[in-house]
């Protein structure tokens, strides 16, 4: 799994065999530039998986349930869920959460929404966790695995764990019956996920611990762009060949 928000990078990644693309709330911080996702709306989650409905192929798409659209009820969940399948094209929904938001998982499957339980590290409650850490270790691990399980007896098909200790993500995954998909979870999960900017090496932050950078992109396009802007200088572009002449 890997994230996606515009046609062109779901393309690419469908193509290059990718097999669940996410529209992640993380559109808040990697596309809009907000410094968490709590802000990020339903309408503009909607218009990030339209483009990636639209640039799949052959992958799933699966969205996120921004913050604030689902917490209130299984039925807000279940509205919110049809939306951004029937607005957006997206196949799946993903929901940050503990048991005690099983009933919203129920409810969204009932309603003929496939839904993957997001446990562990969830973004929407950092402030609730005081910040970005680490979670399960000692005495939360049973209390994480709990959230798993209910998750799945709701009828959540999959579970992803976000920076886990590997050997709690290990347990997670033999307790359950679904698949699993980790991010900072280590190797034990049925799948991984990152975000596009960070394993392409877009951004210019610092990344966690967990992201291994693939590609350089940001120094691949300061170079392409510097270079454009210096020939347009020196008047070296355009040259005759990208002139009409008639
Ligand atoms: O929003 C997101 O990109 C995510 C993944 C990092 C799991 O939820
Ligand atoms: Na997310």
């Amino acid at each position: 799994m890997l994230t996606a928000y515009d046609v062109m990078m779901a393309e690419i990644f469908d193509s290059a065999g990718i097999e669940i693309l996410l529209v992640g709330d993380s559109a808040a911080n990697t596309v809009i530039g907000y410094s968490s996702t709590l802000p990020i709306t339903v309408d503009e989650m909607i218009v990030f998986i339209k483009a990636v409905s639209n640039g799949a192929k052959r992958a799933m798409v699966v969205a996120d349930l921004p913050f604030g659209s689902y917490e209130q009820s299984p039925a807000q969940a279940v509205e919110t869920a049809v939306r951004l399948m029937k607005e957006g094209g997206a196949h799946a929904v993903k929901m940050e959460g503990t048991a005690a938001f099983a009933e919203h998982v129920r409810a969204m499957v009932l309603a003929g929404v496939p839904v993957i339980g997001h446990i562990g590290f969830t973004p929407q409650a950092e402030h609730a966790l005081g910040g970005y850490r680490i979670q399960g270790r000692g005495d939360a691990a049973e209390t994480m695995k709990r959230d798993a399980l209910a998750f799945q007896d709701a009828g959540a098909f999959c579970i992803l764990m976000e920076m886990v200790p590997s050997p709690v993500a290990a347990q997670i995954d033999e307790a359950l019956r679904v698949p699993t998909i980790g991010i900072g979870a280590g190797a034990s999960t049925t799948g991984q996920v990152l975000v596009w900017q960070d394993m392409l090496g877009l951004g210019g932050h610092r990344t966690p611990k967990f992201v291994k950078k693939y590609a350089d992109l940001r120094s691949v396009v300061t170079a392409a762009v510097g270079a454009y802007h210096q020939d347009v200088l020196t008047g070296q572009f355009p040259s005759e060949e990208y002139e009409f002449d008639k």
